[in-house]
Order: structure tokens, then sequence, then C-alpha cells
């Protein structure tokens, strides 16, 4: 072809419109949720990049794949299709519905893990880690060094160190029921991990004898970019490099309300059949029958569908370029962003954006609440609130702070993301007046999502 624009590869059929406010209701709404964006009401919020997960439009064949949807209990046509979706592309053995991604990581760990346990990851997302937690488990990060650094551009910055794995291993390999790795890594920035990263971890797991599960959420995301960065694998389609990623692992959890393309639902997936066993006996305490796990018959169309929709090139090539896109602007503005931009979002690297808001006033927090103030965006902290809060209660500076612009997928048009450049470079240039912020109130687990908090002067 040859044109250079990237277009969105789809015509909308059905609109939502979307509610402007003016600066002071804002204000109004940001106090009424004790300046905590997860609190706001979303019809308050103009363009909401608070997460890429379950806020995607469905495609006409989605939609019109629910009213053929089969309700039965169990047994039902639409878990057979769903099942043989997922066998295809990742040929597991026992596809188990749940109802969303940390249902299955739920299921998992509580069949599998142990007080005293380790288990690694290359970043491990909170609701992963407080599923782990939960279990008096250490939850460990062993990303490598490149993806702890927001500047530093390297193509394959979600990577597992794989000295650090081994090391862990041979020293307390007794101690690690299973190795996670999460692609992409969406704490480190939606960052890819390479074919030869996981062939490496899985010729360490079968050295020591240990399981292998992927955090799916994003494997279509995580396959483009194998498919433009890693030498030798341009040739191939996002659905052959997608299958080779799960064929190196034993399992996976997966949101399919990311790349299933759906707005809710998950799955649990597996090789092992007593592994299998336990967890749906599981399932059927806590989520549902085994053919339906907490999910409607038109869910598993739904995912079935999305599951086959998202490893379509024209898509992914328009997907990984939306991000790409913004991140060139915000770069081109000197606003701090960790590079290269990721599969699902920019993240705003707030710690270096507002040097005098020290990690524990919650810089993060700052210029989420300043974005939401002035242009009506909503973003993530991703940060010391997140993730400073120690299980015994103590707290420390976050790996980073950062605040995540996550895209939904096929939601919001160039336009769209056109004006959010533009406010997030007229934003940065306010960062003079930013304050931090103290917390007035919060809970012991996955505080960002509830925290009240107040403005420090
Ligand atoms: N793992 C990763 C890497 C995730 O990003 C998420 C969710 C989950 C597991 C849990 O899945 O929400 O279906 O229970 N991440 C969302 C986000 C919420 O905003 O990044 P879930």
């Amino acid at each position: 072809m040859p044109y250079r624009t990237i277009i969105e590869p789809f015509r909308i059929k059905s609109v939502e419109a979307v509610k402007f406010t003016t600066r002071e209701e804002r204000r109004e709404a940001l106090v009424r949720a004790g300046y905590n964006v997860f609190r706001l009401h979303a019809e308050d919020v103009l363009i909401d990049l608070l997460t890429d997960s379950g806020t995607g439009a469905m495609s006409a064949a989605q939609w019109s794949a629910i009213m053929q949807a089969d309700e039965s209990y169990a047994g039902s046509r639409s878990f057979y299709r769903f099942e043989s979706v997922i066998r295809d592309l990742t040929g597991f053995a026992h596809v188990i519905p749940t109802h969303q991604g940390r249902a299955a990581e739920h299921i998992l760990f509580r069949t599998r893990l142990r007080p005293g346990q380790v288990v690694p990851n290359n970043n491990h997302f909170d609701t992963t880690r407080a599923n782990v937690e939960a279990e008096d488990v250490e939850a460990l990060d062993l990303v490598i060094e490149e993806g702890r650094v927001p500047g530093l551009i390297h193509p394959f910055k979600g990577n597992m160190d794989l000295g650090a794995l081994e090391r862990l291993l041979e020293t307390r390999g007794e101690r690690v029921p299973l190795v996670m790795v999460t692609v992409t890594n969406n704490s480190g920035g939606g960052q890819p991990v390479s074919l030869e990263n996981l062939r490496g971890v899985r010729r360490i797991c079968d050295r020591y004898r240990k399981p292998l599960f992927l955090d799916a959420c994003r494997f279509a995301e995580n396959a483009w970019f194998i498919k433009t960065r890693e030498p030798g694998q341009a040739g191939r389609s996002p659905k052959a490099i997608a299958q080779e990623m799960f064929s190196l692992a034993d399992g996976c959890t997966m949101s399919a309300k990311k790349d299933g393309l759906s707005n809710i639902g998950g799955f649990l997936a597996m090789n092992d059949p007593g592994w299998a066993e336990a967890a749906r006996n599981l399932l059927i305490l806590t989520e549902g029958f085994p053919t339906y796990g907490g999910l409607a018959g038109y869910d598993l169309e739904a995912i079935a569908r999305g599951l086959e929709e998202v490893v379509e090139e024209e898509y992914l090539r328009y997907r990984i370029r939306s991000i790409e896109y913004l991140g060139e602007k915000l770069i081109g503005a000197d606003v701090p962003i960790i590079r290269p931009p990721g599969g699902h979002a920019i993240y705003l690297d707030a710690r270096a954006l507002l040097p005098h808001v020290p990690p524990l006033q919650y810089p993060g927090i700052a210029l989420a609440n300043e974005l939401y103030l002035e242009a009506g965006i909503r973003g993530a902290e991703i940060g010391t609130v997140m993730f400073g809060l120690r299980p015994d209660g103590s707290e420390r500076p976050g790996p980073m702070d950062l605040v995540r612009l996550a895209i939904p997928r096929r939601v919001y048009t160039q336009s769209h993301v056109d004006y959010v450049a533009e406010a997030v470079i007229a934003v940065a240039g306010l960062r003079g007046r930013m304050r931090g912020y103290r917390i007035v109130s919060a809970p012991k687990t996955l505080r960002h999502f509830t925290a009240a908090f107040a403005p420090l002067e």
C-alpha cells in the first residue's frame, strides 16, 4: 500500500454522546470524589482513559453472536464454542470460564499456593499481587533492570530477568509453586516480552520442574510487538506467534476484558488434569458450573468472537500505532513518559514531571487530578498509592510514580487522541503549580480504588 496513514479499521454504526462539563463542575466533582478519580461518576468524565479493561467497543459480529447464545445452565453450545476457540489459540486442554481475570487468579492461587511460598513474575499487576499476598505468599517482581527505568529504550522491557529467576529457583526453589509472566507487562508500562525471553523462562522452569503460567490479558498486543520487533518474526501471523507464546507455558490466567474484546469475562486454562479438577471444584463454589463460570452464555459468545478479531493484523496495526501516535506527540513536547510507548496505554512519568512532589505525597495523584480538572480526562495513578503499601502496613515509594492513560479498544478516534495530547502538554506546562496530597482514609489492601485524599498546602 502506498499510503502512510493508518486508519481505524472499522466504521461506526452506533454512537454514544460524551458530556462536556465546566472547570467549576469538575472541581466540585473532584471534591465529592475525595480527590480520587476512581470515585468520580463516569458521566462527569469527557475522555475516560482510566482503563482499557471492559471498556472496548464490540463489533457487529459480536453483538449478533450474543443473540445466538445458548443460556443453558450446563453444557451450553456457547461454552463449547468458547472452549474450542481458546483451545485452538492456546493449546491448553482444560478451559475454565470465570467472571473476570482476578477470579481466575484467585482460583489458581487458592488451589495451588501455601503460606510462606514465593511467586515470581516480571511484574504482578495490582489484583494479581493482592491475590498472591492474600494467601500469605510473597509476590516477587523480576523484570529486567531496563524495565524499571522509564526513559530507557529497549524493545522488550517486559522481559523477565532470567539470571534473577535462576538464582531464586537455585536458592529458594522449594518454596516456588509456579512461575508467572505477564504479557504485556502492565504495571511496567504495557511493555512486551520477547519469544526468546519466554523460551528462556521455559528452559529454567524445565530445569527446576516448575509450571509456567502466563497472565495473558494482552497476549495479542504482545504478539504484535514480537512480530514487529523480534528478529525473524515479521513474516508470521499474530495468531501463530500467540500460539507459540502459549505453547511455552503450562497454563494461563486471562482477563477477556482486554484482548478478549469483551466487556466482562475471563478464564483459567491449563494442561494438568489434577490442577484443573481442583480449580473446577472451587469454581463451582465461588463462580458457577464449569460450563459458564459466572458468565452468561452471551458473554461466552462475545469472548469467543473477540478472541478471533483481536489477532487480525489490520486491527493490531491500528491498535499499536494509535498508542505510539499519542506517545510521539508527548515525546515531541518533552513530556516524560515510559519509552517506548506500550501496547495499551501511555504512562506519564509523574515523578520526573513533578520533582518537587516527593513520592509519599503522591505525584501521580497530583497529575491525574490536574488532568481531570483542566481537560476532563481521567487517567489512573500507577505508583506509590497503588504499590507503596506493604503487607505489614508500612509505606514506601512505589517502583515508579506513573499516570496511565489507557486507551479503550476501538472506542476513541484520532481527534480524541489529538485532544488528549494537546491537553496533556498544556497540563505539563502547569507543573509548577501542582501540589502533593495526603491520604485522609484508605483500606488496608488495594487502597487506590477507594482512598480519599486531601491536597497539601
Ligand atoms: N492481570 C493484569 C496484567 C491486568 O492488567 C488485570 C486487570 C488483571 C490481571 C485482572 O483482570 O480486571 O479482569 O480481574 N487490569 C485492569 C487494568 C483492571 O486497568 O489494567 P480483571
